[in-house]
C-alpha cells in the first residue's frame, strides 16, 4: 500500500530565527507547499526540553508567535498549509507515549543529539530532552506524514522515526499502517555556516550575535554584520575547485546564490578575481533586499498577536481533523477502549 504524500515539519519556539532558518528550512518549505500537502508545526512541547523554553512562560509564548510570523512572513501561505503549535493538538502527546513504549532503550542511547546537549552531566538532563526524537516521531507519524525537510542534524532522528513505525506495524501485525517517513535534506547550497566561523553552522545559540543575521535585524545591523563578517586575504576564487579550504568564502557565496536564487558556479564566474570588500557590499544589498520584505511582514503580524492565534487556532482544527481518526485507529490497534 502507498501512503498519501504529505509534508510534515517544524521548528522549535527558541530565540529569534535566522537566515539559516530561512535559506535553510523556510525557503524550501514555501516551495514544497506548491508541490505536496503539507503541514507546519510550532513545536513548543519540544521547546520545553531548552533552557530558553522552560519555566520562562511569556518567552516560551512570544517565540511561539514569532516563529509562526516567521512561517507566515517567508510565505508559507495558512489559508492552504496549517500552521499550528505542537500543544494544541493533543495527539502528538497521546501518540508519543504509545512510542515511548514501542521505542527501545538500546536505540535512544544512540542518539547524538541528546548526548551533545546532556553533556558531561546527563543525570541532569530532563526526561524530556531524552525522549524528544519518540515525539519528534509522534509528529511525523500522527498524520502518517511520508516526507520530513529537515537538515542534516536531524537525520538521525528520522531514521528513529522509521524504526520506531516499522516496529509499530510490526508488533501489532498492522502491515503498512504507518508509513516510513522519506527525509527531504536541504542542498548543501543553503546549508549556512556562521559569519565568524566557516566550519560551524549559524546557530541561534552561538554567544556572537555577529555569528548570524536575524530575521529581525535591521538594514544596518545586516550591512554591518556583513561587513565584519571573517574572510581570507585572497581575492574571490575564480573556480569551485579554489573554494577549497576556504570554507568563509565557500559561505558567503553560497549565501550569495541562494539568496539570488541563481547557482553558484554563475555566482563565481560572477566574482571572480574580485575583492572581499566589493562583493560584500553587493551581498548585504542583496541580503538587505530580500529580508526586507519578510521582517517587515514579520512585524506587522507582531502586531496583531490575536490575528496570529486565530491562526494557530484554525491551523490546529485541521491539524486535528487528520489526526484524530489516525489516533482513534491507533486506541483501538493497542487494544485501549475507546
Ligand atoms: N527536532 C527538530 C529540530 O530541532 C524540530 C522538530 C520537532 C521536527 N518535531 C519535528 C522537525 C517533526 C521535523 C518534523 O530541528
Amino acid at each position: 500500500m502507498t501512503h498519501k504524500p504529505l509534508v510534515l515539519s517544524g521548528m522549535q519556539p527558541t530565540n529569534t530565527l535566522h537566515l539559516g532558518n530561512y535559506l535553510g528550512a523556510l525557503k524550501n518549505w514555501v516551495r514544497l507547499q506548491e508541490q505536496m500537502p503539507c503541514l507546519f508545526c510550532v513545536v513548543d512541547m519540544h521547546a520545553l526540553t531548552q533552557e530558553s523554553g522552560y519555566a520562562k512562560p511569556a518567552d516560551l509564548a512570544r517565540a511561539t508567535r514569532e516563529v509562526t510570523a516567521a512561517y507566515i512572513a517567508a510565505g508559507v501561505d495558512p489559508a492552504r498549509t496549517p500552521i499550528f503549535n505542537q500543544s494544541r493538538v493533543p495527539e502528538h502527546g497521546e501518540l508519543a507515549w504509545i512510542f515511548n513504549c514501542v521505542a527501545r532503550l538500546g536505540w535512544m542511547d544512540r542518539m547524538t543529539q541528546f548526548k551533545e546537549k546532556a553533556g558531561k552531566d546527563k543525570e541532569r538532563a530532563s526526561v524530556g530532552l531524552y525522549t524528544y526524537p519518540v515525539l519528534m516521531a509522534a509528529d511525523i507519524l500522527v498524520y502518517k506524514a511520508t516526507h520530513v525537510p529537515v537538515g542534516e542534524d536531524q537525520k538521525q532522528h528520522l531514521e528513529l522515526a522509521r524504526d520506531i513505525a516499522a516496529k509499530f506495524n510490526n508488533d501489532f501485525a498492522v502491515p503498512d499502517f504507518f508509513p516510513q517517513p522519506e527525509p527531504v535534506i536541504t542542498g548543501t547550497a543553503t546549508r549556512v555556516m556562521s559569519l565568524r566561523d566557516g566550519a560551524k553552522k549559524m546557530s541561534k545559540t552561538d554567544a556572537s550575535d555577529n555569528s548570524r543575521i536575524n530575521l529581525t535585524d535591521d538594514a544596518d545591523a545586516i550591512a554591518g554584520k556583513i561587513k565584519r563578517a571573517k574572510t581570507d586575504p585572497l581575492p574571490l576564487p575564480a573556480s569551485k575547485d579554489e573554494l577549497k579550504d576556504r570554507p568563509e568564502a565557500e559561505n558567503l557565496l553560497n549565501i550569495y546564490a541562494a539568496l539570488a536564487d541563481q547557482d553558484r558556479d554563475g555566482v563565481i564566474a560572477q566574482f571572480a578575481g574580485q575583492q572581499f570588500s566589493g562583493f560584500k557590499t553587493a551581498l548585504a544589498d542583496l541580503t538587505v533586499a530580500k529580508l526586507a520584505p519578510i521582517t517587515a511582514e514579520m512585524r506587522r503580524l507582531l502586531a496583531d498577536p490575536a490575528e496570529i492565534d486565530r491562526i494557530l487556532r484554525s491551523g490546529a482544527d485541521r491539524a486535528r481533523a487528520i489526526a484524530v481518526p489516525i489516533m482513534d485507529e491507533v486506541k483501538k490497534t493497542v487494544g485501549f477502549v475507546t
